[in-house]
């Protein structure tokens, strides 16, 4: 297989994901009931975080040593990286040293010189633009509850931000609609979200709206991580955009409710949202690791 990176949710296909959710699935199997699962054994990843972590971490760090292999954790602060060491460079010295590399940055211009210049397959761990795994997680999560996502309706309530965008490359991929609303002046913007036409979303001023008939609710952080001088500003704008129980009455009876966490109870959510019946947020983040571990052997292995 030709060498690929996981930069942003289109580049990998239908037939891919499907793969990844089935392996996702046995993998997932196999850590439940403590059955090894060595196919990374001798491997070794690189994750470079430039932003704050903890699911991230966790779970491509415990994943990568459950799959046989190791990691390196590099940061801003502990690397060369915060002294200005160009990326090109970056790219070219640890990719000679690794098998596979994990990136959380803020452009993701920085992440795709990064991959350009690199040895090995690079995975997105969050940009400003896109956040896959997190949707990769969210889409197996989804599928373990209720089945396919393909022509079902997803509820975007909050800012036009990474989530949202990679929302929207699934939607088009997979074949599913989003119903975005955000406050004015926050919009998703199709060209940054890098998607061809507007069919798979629908905008929505009034968030109930977009809510009415969901068949998953879902949301995220006022102020996303590189964004917080724009705090106040955001609390003022995003006032109305509080996933409520009466938002979640609005969506179909059995819809889900999910968030990528970390949350703010009481700003983009209700605590009896995120911590009531309908939420699957746990889920969520265990499944980053599950999903990611397929990811990771795919990159490297192949199908198998
Ligand atoms: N959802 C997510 O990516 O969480 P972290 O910022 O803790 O990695
Ligand atoms: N949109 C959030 C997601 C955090 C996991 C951020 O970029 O900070």
């Amino acid at each position: 297989m030709a060498m690929k990176h996981y930069l942003q949710f289109t580049d990998l296909g239908t037939d891919e994901y499907a793969y990844i959710f089935e392996r996702a699935a046995l993998i997932k199997k196999k850590f439940k009931a403590y059955e090894k699962h060595h196919t990374l054994a001798d491997r070794t990843l690189a994750m470079i975080f430039e932003k704050a972590s903890t699911r991230t971490r966790v779970s491509f760090e415990a994943g990568m040593y459950q799959l046989g292999g190791s990691v390196v954790h590099l940061t801003t602060g502990d690397s060369q990286l915060g002294r200005a060491e160009p990326i090109d460079d970056s790219a070219k010295v640890i990719s000679r040293m690794v098998d596979l590399v994990m990136i959380r940055t803020f452009g993701q211009d920085k992440i795709e010189l990064f991959a350009e210049h690199s040895r090995v397959p690079v995975i997105n761990g969050l940009t400003n633009e896109f956040h896959p795994c997190q949707i990769l997680a969210d889409i197996f999560t989804y599928i373990e509850h209720r089945g396919s996502i393909a022509g079902k309706t997803v509820a975007w309530v909050g800012d036009g931000n990474n989530m949202a965008n990679t929302w929207l490359q699934a939607a088009e991929l997979l074949g599913f609609t989003v119903h975005v609303s955000t406050p004015g002046g926050y919009e998703v913007d199709q060209a940054v979200a890098g998607i061809r036409s507007g069919d798979s979303y629908k905008v929505f001023k009034n968030p109930m709206d977009a809510c009415r008939g969901a068949d998953l609710v879902t949301t995220d952080v006022w102020t996303s991580m590189g964004y917080e001088a724009e705090n106040e500003a955001r609390r003022l704008a995003f006032a109305d955009w509080c996933v409520d129980t009466e938002m979640m009455s609005a969506a179909k009876a059995d819809a889900l409710f999910m968030h990528c966490l970390p949350a703010h109870r009481g700003e983009e959510v209700e605590a009896d949202v995120i911590d009531g019946p309908q939420s699957v947020v746990w889920d969520e983040a265990e499944n980053r690791m599950h999903v990611q571990k397929a990811l990771m052997e795919y990159l490297l292995l192949g199908k198998l």
